[in-house]
């Protein structure tokens, strides 16, 4: 049998290929951090590189305190618990990680995941059905559009981040008269019973944040509950870290926070689902990947507790992280590269002057390398055509000197290939 499905197989990783989207591993040899050891093709010499595109954006991957943190609790509770939450799974380490999680975002309780995806994969078919409406931003997150696909609840797609398009589309989930849209004239129109508005807090290939202010203001003139998720920014977007939502004054204001504990808080694995008391509890009910998928190690448990302990603690990492954005965005701004505009570590610098601005990508992307600057270039489909774009992100753990060494490599590549 497989003889014959081998040849299907071998012909989609062909096309993957020729159109550009083959992915491949290039391994660390070291832990992760902006100074790197990476082996990369398979097999050549490995070479120290600097890390600009990780999401280690406070830099706790390998921060003392989450590792000390890390240990002691294998010490104490051991590798594992073979078990999922409900059964034998829970320690008074996920409790207190939990009750931890909901002071800091200010809700009223929190449920744990192996991580964020599982959070997104989880959280919308436990709690709407086919009478309620869901409403998603255009570019959310993977884990959103699939724990959308699993619910049964009416779906609505607006253009991203424009609030005419999505207050369209409250419209008519509130009336029904999405009918018009589609067959069905001659049925009567179903109001929705619930309606949710799903966002990215940040949306992770442009940086942009999400207009949560503008989302509130609409979910409350037509009665529809919030949802956000605050992966790329929990920890450091805010004057205190709390993200999006904190950025836009609304803590405590939306109804349900999905987020990672595998980007700045550490870096391992870890996801939640924050946010009203009630929901939460149908989660812990109804959700499967929390159901049926084992619990959250203890380390990670308690590297994450560290994590906001270390955030409270000192806003220091904070600070760093957001005096780097600014001198890695104003330095290639000065030098006339094509930057995203805003305040977010993650930096896109395009090339939308140019025709060939895929092939643009990546040879920067290959050379940077070569000048010792690990970053990654995307082009279509991965972001719209004319769009390709070196994606950099900046850390807390990066130094001065790191970021100049970006910036003189980006002058020196870029010139060579007349972009700047
Ligand atoms: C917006 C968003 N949500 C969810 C996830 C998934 O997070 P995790 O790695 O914890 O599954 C990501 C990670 O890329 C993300 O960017």
């Amino acid at each position: 049998m497989y003889q014959r499905v081998k040849y299907d197989f071998k012909q989609e990783l062909i096309k993957i290929k020729d159109s550009g989207l083959f992915k491949e591993e290039r391994t660390i040899l070291s832990s992760q951090k902006p100074e790197i050891h990476v082996q990369f093709p398979a097999g050549s010499e490995a070479r120290e590189v600097l890390n600009f595109c990780s999401n280690n954006y406070l830099g706790l991957a390998s921060h003392p305190d989450i590792v000390r943190a890390a240990h002691e609790a294998l010490d104490r509770y051991g590798f594992g618990l073979a078990s999922v939450r409900f059964i034998c799974g829970t320690q008074d380490l996920h409790k207190r990680l939990e009750e931890r999680i909901s002071q800091f975002y200010q809700t009223e309780d929190t449920i744990l995941y192996s991580s964020c995806f599982d959070a997104n994969g989880g959280l919308f078919e436990s709690l709407l059905g086919t009478e309620d409406a869901i409403i998603t931003d255009a570019l959310n997150h993977a884990s959103i559009i699939d724990g959308i696909r699993l619910c049964k609840a009416k779906r609505f797609i607006y253009e991203h981040s424009d609030m005419m398009s999505l207050e369209n589309a409250l419209k008519k989930a509130r009336e029904g008269m999405d009918i018009w849209d589609g067959p069905g004239l001659d049925k009567e129109p179903v109001p929705a019973r619930n309606i949710l508005i799903a966002t990215d807090g940040v949306f992770s290939m442009d940086g942009d944040i999400a207009d949560v202010r503008g989302i509130i203001e609409l979910a409350n003139k037509y009665d529809a509950l919030v949802m956000v998720d605050e992966s790329h920014a929990t920890g450091f977007l805010g004057r205190t870290g709390r993200g999006a939502i904190e950025t836009h004054d609304a803590l405590g204001q939306v109804d349900l926070i999905t987020s990672t504990l595998g980007k700045a808080m550490g870096g391992a694995t870890g996801g939640f689902t924050s946010g009203r008391r009630e929901m939460i509890e149908i989660l812990r009910q109804k959700s499967r990947p929390y159901l049926f998928s084992n619990t959250l190690a203890p380390s990670i448990a308690a590297a994450g507790i560290a994590a906001f302990d270390l955030l409270e603690k000192s806003d220091d990492l904070r600070r760093k992280l957001m005096a780097n954005t600014t001198l890695f965005r104003g330095e290639m701004t000065r030098l006339g590269f094509d930057v995203i505009e805003g305040v977010h570590p993650i930096v896109p610098v395009l090339f939308r002057k140019f025709e060939n601005d895929a092939q643009l990508s990546q040879q920067m992307a290959r050379d940077l390398y070569a000048e010792g600057i690990y970053v990654v270039g995307f082009f279509f489909p991965v972001v719209p055509r004319g769009q390709s774009r070196i994606r950099v992100q900046i850390s807390a753990a990066h130094t001065t000197e790191h970021i100049e060494k970006a910036v003189a490599a980006f002058a020196k590549v870029g010139r060579r290939h007349q972009v700047i």
